[in-house]
């Protein structure tokens, strides 16, 4: 059963390459669960670049839409941004360096941010920004 499940009743943004790019984040964190069950170094450090890479990429579109449109709540919005790719950096460091591991435990992190982000952060700009 996958970790995560996307629904557009809890997770719908309204803003279509926002919902879209959340679906692909939800099966790649799916897929880093899954693979770091199965204890391939190697495949865990891909996926685990692979998610880091596209969640930037993602930062950088919401951002991008919010300064379009002067969202009133891009400081705070971006400050969780920052603080979680400043978390996933140190960790793909010491997973490189050999350092830390990354588990389940890493994807079920990762998961419990995104349930609380997306509901509550995301989803609010969906009127500011399809207006
Ligand atoms: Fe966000």
């Amino acid at each position: 059963m996958p970790l995560m499940t996307w629904t557009k009743e809890q997770f719908g943004t309204d803003v279509p390459i926002c919902d879209e790019q959340h679906q692909r984040i939800f099966a790649m964190v799916n897929q880093l669960y899954e693979t770091a069950a199965q204890g391939d170094r190697a495949a865990i450090g891909q996926l685990l670049d692979e998610l880091i890479d596209y969640v930037v990429m993602h930062f950088q579109t919401e951002e991008r839409l919010m300064q379009e449109k002067n969202y009133s709540g891009y400081a705070a919005h971006k400050d969780e941004h920052d603080k979680l790719i400043a978390t996933c950096a140190e960790l793909q460091r010491k997973f490189h360096a050999g350092e830390a591991e990354v588990t389940q435990d890493t994807a079920r992190f990762v998961c419990d941010w995104l349930l609380h982000h997306v509901p509550k952060v995301d989803r609010p700009y969906g009127p500011a920004l399809t207006s």
